[in-house]
């Protein structure tokens, strides 16, 4: 089956021109001017972008984290990804049980997302704290196997990792060819000022915030840069930098040219700042970690991805609770912030917040807009061109969108499980009209077209973080 989208502002990361797509079955056959084919089904795209569907490689589907679990599977959070614009995503697992191998949480994320997913979906890995022998060796198992070449850590939270055992990790990564992903903040910090407050009875959510400074991020952002450094400069990729003095750290390490490094920021810290914790009920929303910082810090990060070549991707850590009183998750915090269960929706929302107070306000190209939600994000997990691109011979995964109308954020634009979105009453510049998954139209005008299950799991490559 042939499909040919027509006269479209088509939209690389490099470049921004008119033209037309043809597709056959799964894969675009061809990009250029006045391409006709016999038989196919014609698009017309005259007056609307042709971008490369969105990639978010940091969510949290289905999520354990031990006091609740995110109420978003793998099929309600993908059709929220799907009616946004998202074709792909790479998912964070959540911990495993104790001592558990690095396989555990392989097997049980494909019981939890096979014949769920109704878009392309791949996996970090996750290490936990203790680091063994056995666990390092896993490593290269899970990239040789599962194609899973990336792993997360953490430097807070239970199952944290300590130096030494982050030190072990990068080196046995590098060896394997693997990315580690870090979540930075400084635990020993965080945890004694989160006891204080309680202690204290400064209980409401305007406290989160203060219970995590920034400065936490930064030490942790930059003790990852030099641990990775001593560890051969193992392949790093920071997630969710929340703050203008983690920024500092990165724009720091790439003035001196550290190599292997991959910068993430996160929808929510461009658009939304800490006043949202202003009101203790509605602050509980936005309760996640990092926490949203002030104005200045999304200003930088903004001027930072103008700028290019400081952050690589933007992403979401979408991890959605229910709000609303009575046996909502988020609830759990209404008289102790620290009992609150960290994370927020987001993946409905990242590609049109990024089009409309990105590229329609005039803080980034719309070519820009391409980098960091899609062809940066293949590239940095070992995706890209297959995903991310929109060249000959890959999956024609594309979405247009249509400037001349709005995106109003309010409860009938919600498609995943969430009962709320914490960018409610914003009326976007623009409008996603038709999203293709490997040429099927899985979304047309707000509906959505897909089936369960119709989602491949992606074996992943080599990241461009790894040289040599
Ligand atoms: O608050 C958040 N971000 N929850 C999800 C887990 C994480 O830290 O990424
Ligand atoms: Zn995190
Ligand atoms: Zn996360």
């Amino acid at each position: 089956m042939k499909k040919l989208i027509k006269n479209g502002n088509i939209a690389t990361d490099s470049r921004l021109f008119k033209g037309d797509i043809l597709i056959e079955d799964e894969r675009i056959v061809e990009v250029g001017e006045d391409l006709s084919a016999e038989g196919a089904e014609v698009i017309d795209a005259a007056g609307k972008y042709v971008i490369p569907g969105a990639v978010d490689v940091h969510t949290h589907m289905d999520l354990d984290v031990g006091i609740a679990r995110a109420i978003d599977d793998f099929y309600d959070g993908t059709v929220a990804a799907a009616c946004g614009g998202t074709t792909t995503i790479v998912d964070h697992m959540a911990f495993g049980p104790k001592d558990c191998s690095l396989w555990h949480q392989v097997n049980e994320y494909h019981k939890l997302a096979d014949g769920k997913a109704v878009i392309d979906y791949g996996f970090h890995g996750v290490m936990q704290h203790p680091i063994t022998e056995d666990r390092l060796k896993e490593l290269a198992e899970i990239k040789e196997k599962e194609g899973i070449s990336s792993v997360k850590i953490y430097m807070t939270y239970d199952y944290m990792l300590l130096d030494d055992e982050i030190f072990n990790v990068l080196r046995a990564a590098k060896e394997a060819g693997v990315v580690i992903t870090v979540h930075c903040e400084n635990h020993g910090v965080i945890q004694q000022l989160r006891k204080e407050f309680v202690e204290t009875g400064r209980t409401e959510a305007k406290y989160h915030p203060l219970s995590r400074p920034a400065r936490c991020e930064a030490e942790a952002v930059n003790r990852m840069i030099h641990l990775a450094a001593m560890a051969g400069d193992a392949p790093l990729y920071i997630v969710h930098l929340s703050s203008a003095e983690g920024l500092h750290e990165v724009i720091r390490a790439r003035s001196e040219k550290r190599p292997n490094l991959g910068v993430e920021t996160c929808v929510q810290y461009l658009v939304l700042t800490d006043d949202e914790y202003e009101d203790p009920k509605e602050g509980l929303k936005a309760i996640m970690s990092p926490p949203l910082r002030k104005d200045q810090d999304r200003e930088e990060l903004w001027a930072a991805l103008k700028e290019g070549g400081i952050i690589d991707t933007v992403a979401t850590d979408h991890c959605p609770f229910h709000f609303k009183e009575g046996k909502a998750e988020k609830q759990y915090g209404k008289d102790d912030f620290t009992r609150c269960p960290n994370g927020a929706p987001g993946v409905q929302e990242r590609l049109m917040l990024l089009f409309s107070e990105g590229f329609m306000k005039g803080r980034i190209s719309l070519p820009q807009v391409v980098k960091y939600s899609s062809s940066e994000p293949c590239r940095m997990f070992g995706m890209y061109p297959q995903k991310g691109s929109l060249e000959a011979g890959t999956d024609a995964d594309i979405v247009i969108i249509d400037p001349s109308k709005t995106t109003r954020i309010d409860k009938d634009f919600i498609r995943g499980a969430s009962d709320y979105s914490c960018y409610e009453g914003m009326e976007l510049q623009g409008c996603i009209e038709r999203v293709f998954l490997r040429g099927n139209e899985i979304v047309s005008e707000g509906k959505f077209l897909g089936k369960k299950g119709d989602g491949r799991y992606l074996k992943r490559g080599n990241s461009v973080l790894v040289t040599g």
